[in-house]
């Protein structure tokens, strides 16, 4: 019986399951990159440099690994929305250990907070059924990263590292300002844990969504875990076992007069320390 089990397994591997060269695809040429993402079921994007002006729109073929690998950067011109739109189901999206995905914020930070912000936001995700894990992100224009109109989401090991924008840090009139860490929008059934942000906006910020669990956080310098409403509902959101060191604010409810209608409804902050908060 044992032995029938082991012939099957090794036929296989022999003959039906052919390790094809394009499995795997490492690309750093901008180029290069939609022929990966037609053909291959894992993408590498290693020390890849978006061209000016441009969004790199990624969309993934269903169960596609993404993985970046080296630096990811720009050609810092002004550009209003993302550098990187990321779409799909299925996915893995993480990087190698060594990796950054580098905003390049020192390049584009103006000490402002602009109405008209033309400073590009990082990373957009629109997936379902989807891994987002171990990314290390730099110095944000602007928005760090946003989950827009996604479900069934987990993402895990995020290090978002602004601290070269805080006042005092960046140069005088070069301090950073919106550097949202993680945003949602639009989503539900998220699952946000072990993530370390130093920025100069809201840690979390969501403005519409529902199921939404978040913990284990470390924030510093953060507007803090954010909620207002923008165009829906939110509710059914849980924030657990975080600490947020020099925030603005730490638990946030906005109430804008400029925010749109809506409720905000089944609430839980649990366990936040805020230490130091100004
Ligand atoms: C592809 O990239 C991965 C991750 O950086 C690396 O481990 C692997 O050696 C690369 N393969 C080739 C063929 O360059
Ligand atoms: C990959 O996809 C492109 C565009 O769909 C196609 O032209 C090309 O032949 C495919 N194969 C490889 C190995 O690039
Ligand atoms: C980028 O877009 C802006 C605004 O549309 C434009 O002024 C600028 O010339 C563009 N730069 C490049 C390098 O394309
Ligand atoms: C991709 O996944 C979606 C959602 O599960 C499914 O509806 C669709 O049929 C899949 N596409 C392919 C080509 O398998
Ligand atoms: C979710 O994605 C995983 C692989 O990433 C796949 O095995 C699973 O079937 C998917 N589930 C749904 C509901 O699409
Ligand atoms: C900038 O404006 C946004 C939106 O009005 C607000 O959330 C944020 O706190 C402001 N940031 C600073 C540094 O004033
Ligand atoms: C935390 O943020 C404040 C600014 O809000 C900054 O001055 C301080 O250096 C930051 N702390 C660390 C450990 O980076």
């Amino acid at each position: 019986m044992n032995f029938r089990i082991v012939v099957i397994v090794f036929s296989l591997i022999g003959t039906n399951l052919p390790v094809k060269a394009e499995d795997i695809c490492n690309v750093t040429a901008y180029e290069d990159i939609q022929n990966a993402v037609s053909n291959c079921s894992t993408i590498v994007l290693k020390d890849v440099e978006i061209p000016a002006n441009t969004t790199l729109e990624l969309h993934l073929n269903n169960n596609t690994e993404l993985i970046f690998d080296g630096r990811l950067t720009h050609v810092p011109v002004d550009l209003i929305g993302y550098l990187v739109t990321i779409y799909g189901n299925g996915l893995t999206i993480t990087g190698t250990k060594d990796h950054v995905l580098d905003g390049m914020g020192p390049q584009h930070w103006n000490g402002k907070n602009e109405t008209i912000i033309m400073r590009p936001n990082l990373l957009m995700f629109k997936v379902t059924n989807t891994t987002i894990k171990n990314l290390n992100i730099l110095n944000c224009a602007n928005h760090c990263t946003h989950i827009s109109d996604s479900s069934d989401v987990i993402v895990s090991n995020i290090f978002i590292d602004n601290r070269e924008g805080y006042p005092g840090v960046a140069p005088v009139g070069k301090f950073a300002a919106n550097t949202d860490g993680i945003g949602i929008s639009g989503s539900t059934e998220i699952y946000i844990s072990d993530v370390v942000v130093f920025n100069q906006d809201d840690c979390v910020a969501i403005t519409k969504g529902q199921n939404i669990f978040v913990e284990n956080l470390f924030c510093n310098g953060s507007h803090g875990l954010s909620l207002s409403v923008g165009g829906g509902d939110v509710s059914n959101v849980i924030f657990k076992d975080s600490i947020l060191t020099q925030p603005r604010q730490a638990i946030h409810l906005k109430t804008h007069n400029d925010g749109t209608d809506g409720h905000i409804y089944n609430i839980l902050y649990e366990n936040i320390l805020f230490l130091d908060a100004f």
